[in-house]
């Protein structure tokens, strides 16, 4: 018999509907989709009912979606920029990243990443555009959690120009700027020159934005650098490396900073060394943060690499 057409006493009561609602439900064979639907219904009525949303308030959030649907392309993904300053991608995050002693803390991947980013060699400049930023070098080891070093790990690294714009929201550029996709060598070494990061407000011109500006809440990220870094036989980690000296450490956007993510950038007044073989000229900065991998397990599976996000929104390079 279909739905609804067996006989049975017509809905009465607001929680008639959330019982008939989870009934309906309640046959999903997968039991994975099955838990997670029953929960969504049960939660989502409850919230409706404690706010007790009018029909004024519940069309306004159907327009808020489709508003935020609108705005999403290839260079923009609205639905990741909610997830974020809502912080559910940083429980998700938490809940599903679960890391040994050691290991590198992930981070919230962003909507910035790009496909296609240049294969750079040791020392490669990812910011050779940037004509006002203050350079800076990057560099440490990729290891295993036994601190040995694991050779040709892939850093697909991205980060803001000093303007506080990634590549994709900068009207006065084309193509690819401040990413790059940089080997370790046989100690595990990587070398990455740049500017120093700054700190930047997400876009504001959303809805995002106009839920931010509402709730009183500032769209501001602490400086930061981001890292997916990869290797054969080991879990992918999404990370970012955060200035300690940044005003917004304690209160990003997006909920985002972990203690073991802030490094020290140390000012340098003369080029030397390294910076100096590198072609620096002037004060410069430098940093160092060694990224630790865990070993791959199936238990870890649902771990994902940049390519398989990007993919799963249909981006293209
Ligand atoms: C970012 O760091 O690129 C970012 C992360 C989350 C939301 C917006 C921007
Ligand atoms: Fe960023």
């Amino acid at each position: 018999m279909p739905d609804g057409q067996n006989g049975a006493q017509r809905n009465k009561t607001e929680d008639d509907i959330t019982t008939e609602v989870l009934a309906r439900f309640s046959a999903t064979p997968d039991p994975r989709l099955r838990q997670i639907m029953l929960s969504l219904i049960n939660h989502l009525h409850a919230f409706v009912k404690e706010v007790q949303l009018t029909e004024a308030e519940w069309f306004q959030a159907i327009e808020i979606l489709t508003e935020a649907g609108k705005m999403c392309s290839d260079k923009r993904q609205e639905f990741i920029l909610f997830s974020d300053t809502l912080g559910v991608s940083m429980v998700v995050d938490l809940l599903d990243h679960r890391k040994p002693d050691g290991a590198t803390e992930s981070t919230v991947f962003g909507p910035f990443h790009r496909l296609g980013a240049p294969d750079m060699p040791m020392g490669g400049n990812i910011a050779h555009r940037d004509q006002t930023g203050t350079p800076a070098v990057v560099s440490g080891r990729v290891l295993d959690l036994d601190g040995k070093p694991i050779a040709n790990a892939l850093l697909d690294v991205w980060q803001t120009q000093s303007n506080g714009l990634y590549d994709s929201q900068d009207q006065n550029l084309d193509g690819l700027h401040m990413r790059g996709r940089f080997r370790s060598d046989a100690e595990g070494r990587y070398l990455i020159r740049t500017v120093l990061p700054v700190n930047y407000p997400i876009p504001s011109d959303g809805p995002v934005g106009h839920m931010l500006k509402a709730t009183g809440r500032h769209p501001w990220r602490p400086a930061h650098i981001h890292f997916v870094v990869s290797a054969d036989a080991y879990e992918p980690v999404t990370t970012h490396i955060f200035d300690r000296t940044d005003p917004y450490l304690q209160s990003d956007a997006v909920f985002a900073v972990k203690d073991s993510l802030i490094c020290d950038f140390a000012r340098h007044e003369e080029p030397e060394g390294e910076a100096e073989r590198l072609g620096i000229t002037g004060p410069f900065y430098t940093t160092e943060f060694d990224f630790q991998l865990t070993p791959a397990s199936s238990a870890q599976a649902t771990v994902m690499d940049a390519q398989q996000r990007l993919a799963a929104l249909g981006a293209r390079a």
